[in-house]
């Protein structure tokens, strides 16, 4: 059955200005991007759980087995594309006077579907920092593969760009899309199973400071209670809807 957005919702998403959506996994699900958690089980690669490899403690430990674990996400991403969710919230930037978009994806798919300025929490798995002197370079899927790579600055080794577990979120970034979440009226929490904080609290933030807050998800999630709407259904499906003009077709 498709979902259908509730009147009550239409008439606050065209009367809003301020709107703000944080996206996670499963926005990414239908352009064929595994999530991290559910469909039976949690991310595993070479018998360490996801949570393991992607650690602060594997930088220290093993910086090479990390490359190699996000050269492994990097080619998956290298051929994928964005779908009809990342494509609706591009078209979302032109629809109100404040829109932000937060994402805990690495994947860089919001930017490739034509979203601007969007806050990366978790940083971007095509960008790579100096461990000694923080410059960072774009990397590509051609590049040779020096794992790891040299800092083109300081010659020191460099990692991933990207958050890692046990470390801490881009401050400046966060402390950005707390603000918008405390200024929106709308905000949208889509495709996240929102157990990771701090992003996790950027709906009840929204909330807590009166905004209306509409969750996207096939499956309920620990927020979904705390929500005042909850449309289950997939991302790719249930955002474009929101660009139907006649109401009549809807409910
Ligand atoms: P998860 O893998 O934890 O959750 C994905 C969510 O997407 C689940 O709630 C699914 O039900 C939902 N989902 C699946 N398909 C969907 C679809 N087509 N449309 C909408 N929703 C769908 O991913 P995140 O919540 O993003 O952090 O995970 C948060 C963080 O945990 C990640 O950013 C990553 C990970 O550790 C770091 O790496 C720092
Ligand atoms: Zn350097």
């Amino acid at each position: 059955m498709q979902a259908q957005i509730p009147a009550e919702l239409r008439r606050r998403f065209r009367a809003a200005r301020r709107v703000c959506v944080l996206t996670g996994a499963g926005v990414s699900a239908e352009s064929g991007v595994p999530t991290f958690r559910g469909g039976g089980g949690a991310a595993v690669w070479k018998g360490m759980p996801f949570d393991v490899i992607s650690s602060a403690a594997m930088i220290e430990r093993d910086l090479k087995s990390v490359w190699e674990w996000f050269d492994y996400r990097r080619d998956l991403i290298g051929s994928v594309h964005p779908n009809p969710a990342h494509e609706a919230l591009a078209r979302w930037q032109n629809l109100f006077g404040d829109f932000t978009l937060v994402t805990q994806n690495i994947d860089g798919l919001h930017q490739a579907a034509g979203s601007r300025e969007v806050i990366e929490l978790h940083g971007n798995i095509w960008r790579a920092k100096c461990m000694a002197c923080g410059a960072t370079e774009m990397l590509s899927l051609e590049q040779t593969r020096l794992r790891p790579p040299a800092c083109v600055e300081c010659g020191s080794e460099m990692r991933p760009d990207v958050v890692l577990f046990g470390e801490m979120l881009p401050m400046q970034d966060f402390t950005k899309a707390a603000n918008k979440a405390v200024e929106c009226e709308l905000f949208f929490v889509v495709g996240t199973s929102a157990l990771v904080y701090p992003a996790a609290s950027l709906p009840e933030i929204a909330k807590g400071a009166g905004a209306y807050v509409v969750e996207v998800n096939p499956e309920p999630t620990a927020l979904s209670a705390v929500c005042d709407e909850t449309l289950s259904g997939k991302a790719g499906e249930v955002l474009p809807l929101f660009d139907v003009r006649d109401e009549d077709t809807l409910f």
